[in-house]
């Protein structure tokens, strides 16, 4: 994945339990001490790699790691020059989630050898839809429901996610979502 992606780990690492913790991640995982540059492509292992070792280091399960990067994450792109593009993407949960997949292809413009994930809504009713992720990457479902968290958040709405694995001909994670505005 992109550089964007380590530097993301990397400052969710920091910011919640320091520099050392950071230090101690990165020897772990065998990343040499360098920054990351947002605009190369790094092989998948090396985020794996600083997701198993954040674990490890921290003691945290992969899916609690997984799911706090969520919820970084769109904190992160929001402050790290993405935020209009967070923006364009819709002024509410549902319009924003049905835009993810045109979001990516103009993230794409910038990194051409992006790898998006594709998201498709079904079963849409006034406070509930259901959500289906399909990747070709492993392991990924907590760190979406993390995303979803941080959505919540960032459109003041209580949310409850309920995830299935669905196998079969196209295998993906399925979330139903019920969601209500904070008042
Ligand atoms: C403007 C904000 C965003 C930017 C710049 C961005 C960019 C990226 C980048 C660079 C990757 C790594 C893929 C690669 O390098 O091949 C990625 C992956 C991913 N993005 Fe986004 N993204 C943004 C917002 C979001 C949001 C809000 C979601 C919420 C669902 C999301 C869901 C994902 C997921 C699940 C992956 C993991 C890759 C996979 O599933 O295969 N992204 N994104």
């Amino acid at each position: 994945m992109y550089g964007l992606v380590n530097k993301a780990v990397e400052g969710l690492v920091r910011s919640k339990f320091g520099d050392d913790a950071w230090e101690k991640v990165r020897v772990k995982a065998g990343v040499p001490d360098e920054p990351f540059i947002s605009m190369e492509n790094y092989d998948d292992a090396v985020t794996y790699d600083l997701v198993g070792a954040a674990c490890s280091v921290l003691n945290l399960s992969p899916e609690i790691v997984l799911e706090e990067f969520g919820k970084y994450w769109v904190l992160y792109t929001g402050e790290a020059g993405y935020g209009a593009l967070m923006q364009g993407a819709g002024d509410t949960l549902p319009v924003f989630v049905k835009n993810l997949d045109a979001m990516h292809t103009r993230v794409k413009l910038s990194y051409p050898n992006l790898q998006p994930p594709s998201f498709r809504v079904t079963n849409e009713s006034a406070n509930a839809f259901t959500l289906h992720y399909h990747t070709h990457r492993a392991g990924l479902a907590p760190f979406v429901v993390g995303l979803l968290k941080g959505l919540a958040s960032r459109f003041n709405v209580n949310m409850e996610i309920a995830y299935t694995r669905v196998e079969g001909e196209a295998p993906h994670d399925s979330f139903v979502i019920r969601w209500e505005p904070i008042s």
